[in-house]
Parts: C-alpha cells; sequence; structure tokens
C-alpha cells in the first residue's frame, strides 16, 4: 500500500522510525509536511494540493501532528477524511485528546479516574477553585500544552493568583489541577495501538522537577504495568476514539489517574526503553486498519438494496413527493 505520513521533518526519529518499518514491509511511504497542503472547499468535491500539485494517491494517511500546528494540521487531516482516505487518528479524535480539559470531561463520564481538575475563568472565583482542588501545591496547566511546557506547579496561593491573572492576560486557557504527591514524579507512558498496549516505561523526573517528560530531562525505565493501569489506558483511548495513542497517568494511592492522552506520542524514549519495535507495531495495525475499512466499504454496499437504489435513482419520483420536494432524480 501507499502510506502518506504527515509530519514536519522526515528526519524525526519517531517519522523515520515510521518510514523504515513501512518500506522494510514492502509498502511505499511518502512524507509531507502539513503545512505544504492547500485544501481546496468545493461542494461535494474536497480536494488538495500538495506544492503545486495534486495530492497523490494514499491508501493510508498518518497523521504526526505537532501541538505548534495543530489548526491547519488538523484541517488538513479532517480534508483526506471527507475525501475518503483512511486516516490512523482521525481529525476529532485528535482533537478531543489534545485539549486537556474536553478529554477530561470525556474521560470521567466513562468513570475513568483523573486528577480532580477545575476549570475557572475569573479571579474571584480562584479561592473556590484551589480548595476544590485540595489546596497547595497545586498544578497550573495550559490546556493545549506539550512536552511539560504548559504544565506549572504552584507552591502558594498567591502564586496560583499570579500564575493565572498572568496566563488569561495573555489569553491562555487554563485548568488548575490537584496535585498527586505520591507519584514523586513517576508516571507511565503507556503506548496504545489498534486498542492494545503494545509497550510501556515508568518515567522518572530529574532531580528538582515533578514533571517527568522526557523533553524535560525525565528518564524512562523498563516496566510491567499493572492490569489496572493496562485496562485503564486501553479504555481511555478507546474513549479518545483513537488507534494510536500514548497516554500519561499517575501511580496514586487510589490507582491509576490519567492525565493526558497524546495522538502522536514520540517513539525514541518508549523504543530504547522497552525494546519494543513500536513502529513496526504501528505499521501492522495500519495494514489491518486499511483490510478492516475497506471489508467495512464492501459489506455496507448490500447488492439487493444497492440494486434497488440504482433503480430508484433512474425512475422519476412520485409527483407528491416532488411537490414536496423530498426527492429528487439524480441520474448517474
Ligand atoms: N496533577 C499532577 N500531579 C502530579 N504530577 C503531575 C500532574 N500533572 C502533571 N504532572 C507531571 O507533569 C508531567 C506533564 O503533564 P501532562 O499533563 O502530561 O502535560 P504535557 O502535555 O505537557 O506532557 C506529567 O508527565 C507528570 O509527571
Ligand atoms: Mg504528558
Amino acid at each position: 500500500m501507499h502510506l502518506l505520513i504527515l509530519s514536519r521533518n522526515a528526519q524525526l526519529y519517531s517519522t523515520s522510525r515510521l518510514v523504515l518499518a513501512a518500506r522494510s514491509r514492502g509498502h511505499e511511504v511518502t512524507v509531507a509536511d502539513p503545512l505544504d497542503f492547500q485544501i481546496v472547499i468545493s461542494r461535494g468535491r474536497p480536494s488538495m494540493y500538495l506544492g503545486d500539485r495534486p495530492v497523490p494517491h494514499a491508501d493510508l494517511v498518518v497523521p504526526r501532528i505537532g501541538a505548534s500546528v495543530t489548526n491547519y494540521g488538523l484541517a488538513v487531516v479532517r480534508q483526506f477524511d471527507m475525501m475518503g482516505v483512511p486516516v490512523l487518528n482521525t481529525a476529532v479524535a485528535i482533537a478531543r485528546s489534545r485539549d486537556k480539559l474536553r478529554a477530561m470531561q470525556l474521560l470521567t463520564k466513562k468513570n475513568i479516574d483523573v486528577p480532580i481538575t477545575v476549570c475557572a475563568k475569573t479571579p474571584d472565583s480562584v479561592a473556590l477553585a484551589l480548595e476544590l482542588v485540595g489546596g497547595c501545591p497545586a498544578i497550573v496547566k495550559l490546556q493545549q500544552g506539550a512536552q511539560g511546557i504548559g504544565t506549572m506547579i504552584a507552591e502558594t496561593p498567591q502564586a496560583v493568583t499570579s500564575l493565572l491573572e498572568t496566563l488569561w492576560a495573555m489569553g491562555q486557557d487554563i485548568i488548575l489541577q490537584e496535585y498527586i504527591a505520591e507519584s514523586k514524579g513517576k508516571d507511565y507512558r503507556a503506548i496504545v495501538v489498534g486498542g492494545r498496549v503494545v509497550a510501556a516505561m515508568r518515567r522518572q523526573a530529574r532531580a528538582g522537577e515533578f514533571r517527568s517528560n522526557l523533553h524535560r530531562g525525565g528518564e524512562g525505565q523498563r516496566v510491567k504495568m499493572d492490569k489496572r493501569y493496562t485496562q485503564a489506558a486501553i479504555v481511555a483511548v478507546r474513549e479518545m476514539g483513537l488507534e494510536v495513542a500514548g497516554v500519561d497517568m499517575l501511580e496514586s494511592k487510589n490507582g491509576p489517574k490519567i492525565l493526558e492522552i497524546n495522538s502522536s506520542p514520540g517513539l525514541e524514549g518508549v523504543e530504547r526503553t522497552s525494546g519494543v519495535d513500536v513502529a513496526g507495531k504501528i505499521i501492522d495495525h495500519a495494514e489491518r486498519y486499511v483490510i478492516a475499512r475497506k471489508n467495512k466499504k464492501k459489506r455496507r454496499v448490500d447488492p439487493i438494496i444497492d440494486a434497488e437504489r440504482r433503480n430508484s435513482r433512474l425512475r422519476p419520483a412520485p409527483l407528491a413527493a416532488r411537490a414536496n420536494g423530498v426527492a429528487s432524480v439524480r441520474r448517474p
């Protein structure tokens, strides 16, 4: 098959690993920057150009949309979806997971545990919000932060107030969150592909830091996750509707607390730590996904219903129906 990977840079570890995994399985691969596409909106005929040429044929699009290009990147993914090209992580699923508040709302609806999270919008509400998350230290987060940037800890109520006021003045959307102290700078990163945990690592923040992100100097360790954690990760990803995802979870005294779900998880740390060929697992799933999509399409075309549909398209609609405007005659 022909795979189109949307990525800003083909040299990135994760992108190049996906290219290698796909080529070693005999697939053709193109890597394109989502910002190089021109989206053409036209009734009934959505299309796109890559540079000055019509977009090449692809059997599957694999989006690796970074936080800096979320809006346009998602528009490109949505356009592929509208053009009938299968995408491994739909635009709506990526958008759901990228907004931390929206993701938390969906998770708790399914009874998945998360740190208590409050969203407030006015300085008057800060005292109550802080009380609701259990006081200080408290976590202040940008709703769309990534790689640890945008996640802060506030040790005093004054710090919470000044952080919130500053960020509000900058037009940022913020959440206030309970600090899970017992996790002590550790968390789990689980990679879920096609509804299964294919690899996981424990991440430990460097000394003096509470964020365990590898981009912030955290260190990955090999780990075998408890079943409760595996299950929580799978349910969370299913709830987002993602085919490929990285789930961040804290280990609390009451079990797993989900922090966020990443739709373009980095592969470098988790492959090196776990020894698992995650890129290979993603491409294996991509193959199954494309076949399943084709079969689903075929199954949808019931021969009898299809013949009826074709007949009715050729026959003029009854007069009454035409007068009401409820039926139209379309000739192929
Ligand atoms: N409520 C919390 N309590 C304790 N540690 C947290 C909490 N929220 C985040 N962290 C730490 O900060 C890191 C980054 O937070 P996360 O919500 O995953 O945002 P990002 O998108 O920046 O990775 C987590 O991996 C975890 O180590
Ligand atoms: Mg994270």
